[in-house]
């Protein structure tokens, strides 16, 4: 639990930093969004906190869902026939939103073992008893071969993969994220 002046100290930074409605946005989706369905993704954890001893490991920060749909309806594409790719898929944040998306299929690749495992309970959770299908490897995506079916990549950085950039975003109102958003296809 945190502490009152933790979380005053916390509300006036988002709001110097994003205004009043894209903060209350901002907590919604962060810290209310997914409770709904009994999931708690918020905690950001650092690679060192996740015990995870590669170089370029980056911390698990969920997608926010504001900016994840804003993402995918700015786009026009088949969604049904395509399969969907979340490399560093942590506890599964996009993979949850994409299934509202009815993708042919969902890969998640995740370094961290906790989060891969939370992320194979959070989507059972999430879907109930509609039948999807779906895979979550526990790997370094570095050394994981992406199949050739993959047509629609989740990434949290832009990798200089040949692939052509379809949507970008360079700052997100509500997440603030440093690199902005990106989509990539073949
Ligand atoms: C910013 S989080 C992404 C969160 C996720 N995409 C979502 O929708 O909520 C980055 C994730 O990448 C994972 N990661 C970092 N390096 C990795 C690697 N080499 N291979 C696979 N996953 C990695 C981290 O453990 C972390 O969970």
């Amino acid at each position: 639990m945190r502490s009152i002046p933790y979380i005053i100290r916390r509300a006036t930074f988002l709001i110097k930093e994003r205004g009043v409605v894209n903060s209350c946005k901002f907590i919604y989706s962060r810290y209310g969004y997914f409770l709904k369905y009994r999931i708690k993704l918020s905690t950001v954890l650092t690679p060192d906190q996740l015990n995870i001893q590669n170089r370029y490991a980056y911390k698990y920060e969920p997608i926010m869902h504001y900016s994840f749909n804003r993402m995918l309806k700015g786009i026009d594409w088949d969604w049904k026939e395509s399969t969907f790719i979340d490399i560093g898929c942590g506890k599964g944040a996009a993979i949850l939103l994409a299934t509202r998306y009815n993708f042919k299929k969902y890969i998640g690749v995740e370094l961290s073992p906790l989060l891969a495992e939370e992320c194979r309970k959070n989507i059972r959770k999430f879907i109930g008893k509609k039948e999807i299908d779906y895979a979550v490897y526990n790997c370094d995506a570095t050394k994981y071969t992406i199949p050739d079916d993959v047509n629609v990549f989740y990434l949290p950085i832009v990798l200089d993969s040949g692939y052509k950039i379809i949507y970008e975003e360079k700052t997100d109102p509500v997440a603030r994220y440093k690199y902005g958003s990106f989509a990539l296809t073949n």
